[in-house]
């Protein structure tokens, strides 16, 4: 039985004053216990909402890490730093890092292992672009994404990573994949993992992400192989985050 994580990315959104109202409002929900709850807000007020949220069981996360331990980086953030403050996962490889700030998959890879030799929970992101789903090279992209980091992590360390599934056309455009759509690419990592190690692929965590909302979670959750949802633009309100945490199983 995978423990289903419903995860919230709130991208460059935010002050101090919607971070206290937000965790004020979202504790009153009156939530089931059965999924892991996480939110990542930017770096400035992953503190804040490390308070915020001690009265709950929601869990923090970064959204991003540097691959680099300490030192002369100026502007990263480590993940010494990110432990340090009370955030138990961070969100590796997003597609607008890959896009925006050129990130690639032996980059990602070195921020996973980073990540996990500090403590810290990669939510490994993956996923095709419009054009690659048009000439239908979906399958080979998300391979290729999967296996750059897999083939560095030893059996012990893959027991520790949870990926999300986020196909670029689906973010932030309110287009969705359907159900069958990522439930098939949710299959195909799932296998990617098993083959490397049956009990991993079993236990592997794979959630979905691209304009989940209230109206459509139930319908991807109930699929065999999603485990969870990486929540953009529906994170933002509380009440609507809330209703997604209902949906999963
Ligand atoms: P979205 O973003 O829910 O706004 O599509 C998801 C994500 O980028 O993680």
């Amino acid at each position: 039985m995978r423990t289903p994580v419903i995860a919230a990315n709130w991208k460059m959104h935010g002050t101090q004053g919607q971070v206290k109202d937000w965790f004020h409002t979202f504790e009153q929900q009156n939530l089931p216990t059965t999924s892991e709850i996480v939110v990542c807000p930017p770096f400035p007020y992953l503190l804040l909402a490390a308070h915020a949220s001690k009265p709950s069981n929601v869990k923090i996360g970064g959204q991003d890490l540097s691959n680099e331990l300490k030192g002369a980086y100026t502007g990263q953030v480590s993940a010494e730093m990110l432990k340090d403050i009370g955030c138990s996962y961070v969100i590796i490889g997003h597609s607008e890092r890959r896009a925006l700030n050129g990130e690639t998959n032996e980059l990602i890879a070195q921020k996973v292992l980073r990540a996990l030799e500090i403590g810290l929970t990669p939510l490994l992101c993956v996923g095709e672009t419009l054009k690659e789903r048009e000439e239908e090279k979906t399958e080979q992209i998300i391979a290729e994404q999967v296996t750059h980091v897999l083939g560095k992590l030893t059996n012990e360390q893959l027991k520790n990573i949870v990926i999300a599934y986020e196909p670029v056309w689906a973010i932030g455009t309110g287009l969705a994949a359907t159900a069958q759509q990522a439930q098939t690419v949710h299959a195909l990592i799932r296998g990617l993992v098993a083959k490397r190690d049956q009990k991993s692929g079993d236990a592997l965590r794979i959630l979905y992400g691209g304009s989940v909302k209230p109206e459509n979670a139930l319908e991807l959750l109930a699929m065999p192989d999603i485990d969870g949802a990486l929540v953009g633009g529906a994170s933002l309100d509380p009440i609507a985050f809330a209703q997604i945490v209902q949906a999963a199983k």
